[in-house]
This record gives C-alpha cells, structure tokens and sequence, in this order.
C-alpha cells in the first residue's frame, strides 16, 4: 500500500561537509557527464531490465528522467535525492518503494562518482536521510540490499551498524542477470540519537 500523501520536498539536508536535497532539472547536466564518466566504476551495480531493453545511464538526455523522478514525491512513492560535497552534485541517493499502511517501510539504493569515492560521502547521507524518514515520514523500516561482491557498499552499511537480516536469492536483476543480495534494514528506535550522529561519531 503506497503512503497516501504527498512527500514534502524536506530542502537541503546536511552534515558536515556533505548534504542531499531533492534532484532539480538543473541537475540534469551533471548527472549525465558523471553517469558518463563512471560507466566501468557503476556498471557492474546497476539495474538492468530483464528484457535487455535497459538505457545505457548517462546516454540519453537525463530531463525526462529527472521529471519522472520527481514525480514519485507527489505519488508519495520514493524520494530521489542527489548527493552534494561541498556543495557540487557527486551522485545520488534513492528512496524508492516507499509503503505505508502496516509497513511503513522504503528502500534506498545509491552511488558516488569514484573521484570522491572514499571520504564517507555516501555513509553520510544514508545516515542523514535514514534520520529524515524515521523523524519527517515516521517510517518504521528502510532497508539497504547489497549484492554480496559489493565490499564497498557492504562497508557503508557496517559502518551504520545497520541490521543483518538475510539472503535474497536472485532479488534483483544486476548488470545482465538475476543477483542475490543480502538484506540490511535499519528499524526506527535502532539509533536513538539518530545516525548521522552515531556515524559522526565514529
Ligand atoms: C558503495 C559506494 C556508494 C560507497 O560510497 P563512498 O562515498 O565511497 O563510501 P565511504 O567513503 O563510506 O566508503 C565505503 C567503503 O568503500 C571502500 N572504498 C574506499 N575508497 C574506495 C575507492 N577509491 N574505491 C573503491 N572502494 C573504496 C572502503 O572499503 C570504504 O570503507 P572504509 O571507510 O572502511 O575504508 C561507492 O563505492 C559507489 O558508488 N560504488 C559504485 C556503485 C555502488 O556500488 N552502489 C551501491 C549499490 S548497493
């Protein structure tokens, strides 16, 4: 069951040097010359539609992409967030899959351009946009799904203490084929200062 309403636009989201803010057309641009630029860094983590009909990210104009996207605050469904480092456009941040009735729940997925890779820019904004779901939304659930050959992501996760939950054989169709992802979820009251804090913290 979708949440039913419509999603605030939250405006920019910070900590630190690092922030996220909903994607804007004028995005658009960046978005692509990065997508462009990291094609052998991203590809390998991808989605990909079973029917081999997948765009090629970063190949075509990212407007209607953009517009699509923003589309899912009003549905109430996902909120498409870009990552800033101090203050450029490095890469994004998706909630996707967002229910309410008696799950409340959401799915975030994201990536970084690999010239900034490494400085707890992604660890980061997860933290600040789980804190944001739980306190703004009042979701009880977001969960992370991570294939099991993705070191990188899996460290992102670990370093939030986020919780182990499982296996998902063959969950999602990954760079040409159906991929197992383990589950990691972060349960409202898991971080009572929140998480930005506690990974600030670290
Ligand atoms: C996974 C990803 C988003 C992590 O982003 P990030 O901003 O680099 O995150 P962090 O800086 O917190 O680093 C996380 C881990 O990445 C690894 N890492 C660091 N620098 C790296 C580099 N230059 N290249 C590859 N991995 C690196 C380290 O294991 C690090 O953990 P550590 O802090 O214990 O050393 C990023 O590697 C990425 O965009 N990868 C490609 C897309 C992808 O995998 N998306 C996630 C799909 S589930």
């Amino acid at each position: 069951m979708p949440l039913g309403r419509e999603i605030e636009d939250p405006g920019v989201l910070s900590s630190g040097r690092v922030a996220v803010r909903i994607i804007r057309w004028s995005d658009a641009d960046a978005l692509r010359r990065l997508l462009t630029e990291n094609r052998s860094w991203l590809q390998q983590w991808e989605a990909t539609h079973p029917s081999g009909r997948s765009v090629v990210p970063g190949s075509v104009s990212m407007r209607p992409m953009v517009r699509t996207l923003r589309r899912q605050l009003r549905a109430g469904s996902g909120m498409p967030f870009v990552i800033l480092y101090d203050g450029s456009v490095v890469g994004q941040l998706s909630v996707s899959e967002i229910s309410g009735g008696a799950l409340q729940s959401s799915q975030l997925g994201y990536w970084v351009s690999q010239h900034v890779a490494g400085r707890g820019i992604t660890t980061t904004a997860v933290a600040i946009v789980i804190d944001h779901l739980f306190a703004a939304l009042g979701l009880h659930r977001v969960e992370v799904c991570i294939r099991p050959e993705n070191a990188a992501s899996l460290r992102v996760v670990e370093k939030l203490g986020l919780r182990h939950e499982g296996r998902r054989a063959s969950y999602i169709h990954i760079d040409g084929a159906w991929r197992d992802h383990e589950v990691f979820v972060a349960l409202r009251g898991d971080a009572s200062a929140g998480y930005a804090a506690r990974f600030a913290r670290d």
